[in-house]
């Protein structure tokens, strides 16, 4: 398979913590990798040293061959990442179908108030009601975020990570604080991105929808690598296992 993206020996240490210790990963065009580890096992800071906002001691990130290492964030989002993050964090003052308009302008020009009042956004309007509808919103083009349930949030702030048409998404817990339906109909709709081409790395705690939907995992503990490989395979790996047990109460 070929691959998209190539985290090599990366490390980052705050202060006297490693929070990343030598870790390599690749990701294959068309995969959908699950990430997990207990908490603290530094899989936010690995997913922000590939999106630019961390800046990591040592090692390199390579997207489909070109070495991201020194760019910041906007020219790597240019570039094909997207992240939708831990904690959803829309613009309160626009509802659902502006944030989504915002995000698909933010492609074309980096300064969000001029993409907002850009003359014609009837092209990024249509685009941005067509991923609000694929994401199950359909029912709330113009609800602000204050009204909207957190599972409507999330499902909103994956609408925005689209809008950037990113050759790789990277969802940070995405079912975080939902119930289990809701934690099931989202891992569907992953699930069925997925099946349309779009490559994804999933951090997730929510184990039994991780094993479900991933054929695939990868495992960091303590910032260290500790498995990778099949998804029945890495569950049975008695490390990963023993990194759980009492660790992790939310798996
Ligand atoms: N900006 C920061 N400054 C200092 N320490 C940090 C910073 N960000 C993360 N850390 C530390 O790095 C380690 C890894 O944190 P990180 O948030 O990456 O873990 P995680 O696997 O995403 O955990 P969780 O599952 O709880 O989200 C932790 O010890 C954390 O306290
Ligand atoms: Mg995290």
């Amino acid at each position: 398979m070929k691959s998209l993206l190539e985290i090599k020996n990366v490390t980052v240490r705050f202060g006297g913590v490693t929070a990343v210790d030598g870790v390599s990963l690749s990701l294959g065009k068309g995969e959908l990798i699950g990430f997990i580890g207990p908490n603290g096992a530094g899989k936010t800071t690995l997913m922000r040293v590939i999106t630019g906002m961390v800046k990591p001691n040592e090692g390199e990130v390579i997207l489909e061959g070109k070495d991201l290492s020194r760019l910041p964030i906007h020219e790597r989002v240019s570039s094909g990442l997207s992240l939708a993050q831990q904690i959803v964090r829309p613009l309160v003052s626009f509802h659902a179908l502006d944030n989504v308009i915002l995000a698909c302008g933010k492609k074309k020009t980096e300064n969000v108030l001029s993409s907002l009042f850009h003359k014609d956004t009837s092209e990024e309007s249509e685009k941005a009601k067509d991923l609000l509808t694929q994401v199950g919103l359909a029912d709330s083009f113009y609800n602000f975020p204050e009204t909207m349930p957190l599972g409507h949030l999330k499902r909103l702030e994956l609408a925005r990570a689209l809008a950037l048409d990113p050759k790789l998404l990277l969802l940070d817990e995405p079912l975080a604080g939902l119930n289990q339906l809701e934690a099931r109909k989202l891992s569907d709709l992953i699930v069925t991105l997925n099946q349309k081409g779009q490559s994804i790395l999933l951090i997730e705690h929510n184990l039994k929808e991780v094993i479900r939907i991933c054929k695939k995992i990868y495992v960091q503990d303590n910032g260290r690598f500790l498995a990778f490989g099949e998804t029945a395979e890495v569950m049975s790996n008695i490390e990963v296992q023993n990194a759980y047990l009492g660790k992790n109460k939310n798996a």
